[in-house]
């Protein structure tokens, strides 16, 4: 069994303890020299696919960073590929889905799969990485929430204003609903699969969300990723995290999680106070400061904390992910300053 006291779980259920934990999104990946040999030898959904290459990208920056939580390494796009609409890890642009989903039609043309049985390698890659941890370090799951993987599909891959996206919702709503009930379900057995299979907790990455108004985010997203979390296995911690959503903070709190993400466009304490401190929050360091020098991200990192006030329930990380070309020892003078600035 997990240690009770372990502080990235403590925190999340807004325990105090002893220093505040800190883990990275994007943690395991191109920034550091291991991954970047794997991926020399290996595409990226190989490296996905072969759980004993994944669980080793997982665990590599855990070693590392002496960071408190560790991040299955997967993606959130792996559960498109079995509903059969091209999805393609190609070189440069990142992701396409060669058939995006565009009316109701296309939405009822989705495949049926088994969640338990087509993504195995996931559940096989949990199962590995904690057998390792032997529960020293808990491993985060994690999962797109429905509505970036809804805009993902629809799209056919990365926007700048989600045009077709919010076409569908204006104009075919009850095609929309369709889509989003979908994924919140196999969204929900997918997490719950992570977790049967180890997972100690698990975060929701609706990254996208913030080019929604908080009307339509209230409408057409938040009963679907209320959905999910509702239905998240009892006493697992969920993350929910997005970006660009200071303006949707009360709406993102209303969906639910134990912890709300906050990224760097809200000073953490205001962001806190907005959500409320009866939840849990995770942040919110600016992702470039780690190009600043060790005392500029230092004097940052404790600038955070001095936010946080030594209240319970802070979760110290990025704002979002770790860029590619970040350079690994501020990483690690960022780890390091969290824990020693935050010791009580
Ligand atoms: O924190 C983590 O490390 C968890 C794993 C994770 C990855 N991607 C690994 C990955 C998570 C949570 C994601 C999120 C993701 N993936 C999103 C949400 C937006 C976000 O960044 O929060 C989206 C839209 C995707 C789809 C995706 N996968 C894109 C757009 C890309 C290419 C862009 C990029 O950053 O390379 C990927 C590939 C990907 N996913 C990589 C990694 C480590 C890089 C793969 C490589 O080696 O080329």
């Amino acid at each position: 069994m997990i240690k009770p006291n372990h502080p990235f779980l403590a925190a999340c259920r807004r325990e105090q303890t002893s220093f505040t934990p800190v883990w990275l999104m994007r943690q395991a990946g191109r920034y550091l020299e291991e991954y970047r040999k794997l991926r020399a030898q290996y595409g990226f959904l190989e490296l996905c696919k072969r759980p004993d290459l994944a669980a080793e990208i997982t665990l590599t920056p855990v070693q590392k960073l002496g960071v408190d939580a560790a991040i299955l390494f997967a993606d959130i796009l792996l559960i498109l590929e079995p509903l059969d609409v091209g999805l393609e890890y190609s070189k440069g642009d990142g992701p396409v889905i060669h058939h995006p989903v565009r009316s109701g039609k296309d939405v009822d043309a989705l495949k049926e799969f088994n969640v338990e049985s087509e993504l195995s390698f996931v559940y096989d890659a949990v199962k590995q990485i904690t057998k390792t941890l032997e529960n020293k370090v808990p491993l985060i799951g994690f999962a797109g929430a429905p509505f970036t993987l809804a805009s993902y599909l629809i799209e056919g891959g990365g926007s700048r204003n989600y045009l077709h996206t919010k076409k569908l919702y204006y104009g075919a709503p009850e095609a929309w609903k369709r889509l989003m009930e979908r994924l919140a379900k196999i969204v929900a057995e997918y997490l719950n699969c992570q977790i049967a299979a180890g997972a100690q907790a698990v975060q929701l990455f609706d990254s996208w969300a913030g080019c929604l108004t908080p009307m339509d985010y209230q409408r057409f997203v938040l009963p679907h990723t209320k959905s999910v979390i509702d239905a998240i296995a009892p006493g697992v911690p969920v993350i929910n995290f997005s970006t660009g959503t200071a303006g949707l903070l009360k709406q993102i709190r209303a969906a639910g999680g134990d912890v709300i993400g906050l990224d760097w466009r809200i000073n953490l304490d205001e962001g806190w106070a907005t959500v409320g401190h009866d939840v849990a929050v995770q942040g919110n360091l600016d992702p470039v400061a780690l190009f600043a020098s060790p005392k500029e991200i230092r004097n940052r990192v404790a600038d955070i904390l001095r936010q946080a006030g030594g209240k319970p329930g802070h979760i110290f990380n990025l704002g979002h992910g770790v860029l590619p070309e970040t350079p690994v020892d501020h990483v690690m003078a960022m780890v390091e300053a969290v824990h020693e600035l935050s010791v009580r």
